[in-house]
């Protein structure tokens, strides 16, 4: 069940986030993407309502995937619509400090008051920005975790939110990026 305050903030945003950036760079990655890797799951945000996108990877309609080509070239912004909802997403790859790249996508609303987020990071997505209050969300890229942050979230570097962002599963076939459930 979605909270109907927090569905009607969803729809609100939706005309105001297609602005939402995503950062171009042309240059060839060096590292291997990591394909085939089809059931890997970031951890779930503390508190966020679950929407499922997707029941599988192999049933995902592939309008609501992203090319893991267009990744290499930086972040890429997406409304998924499931059912009544859009939900304006990011999807990026992740440089961890393992030296791989991981695919990941986040909820582009920032948790403080829920205005469109601004990405940072060239190719590799390594964050946001809020231009109302300031706030800062930066990527966990260390697979044993950054302090109280589990790897690959997308935890709070600079107030005023106290929140992570939103994190959305997302699974890898053939090539491409498929959301498979978002925590909103
Ligand atoms: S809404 Fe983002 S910092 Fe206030």
């Amino acid at each position: 069940m979605v909270d109907e305050n927090r569905r009607n903030t969803i729809k609100i945003l939706i005309g105001t986030t297609a602005a939402v950036g995503a950062g171009m760079l042309a240059t060839p990655l060096v590292a291997s993407i990591i394909d085939g890797r089809a059931g890997y799951v970031k951890p779930e945000t503390t508190g966020a309502v679950k929407v499922e996108i997707c029941k599988d990877v192999n049933s995902c309609p592939k309008e609501l995937g992203v090319p893991l080509d267009e990744l290499r070239n930086g972040p890429v912004f997406k409304l998924i619509r499931v059912n009544s909802m859009a939900i304006p997403a990011v999807f990026g790859l992740i440089r961890a400090t393992d030296g791989k790249e991981y695919p990941a996508a986040y909820v582009a609303i920032c948790t403080h008051f829920g205005c469109p987020l601004n990405v940072m990071g060239g190719k590799y997505l390594t964050g946001f920005n809020c231009p109302c209050h300031g706030s800062v969300f930066t990527v966990c890229n260390k697979p044993e975790g950054c302090g109280n942050a589990r790897f690959l979230e997308m935890y709070v570097s600079g107030g005023p939110a106290v929140r992570s962002l939103r994190s959305i599963v997302v699974a890898v076939k053939d090539g491409v990026v498929y959301p498979l459930v978002a925590h909103i």
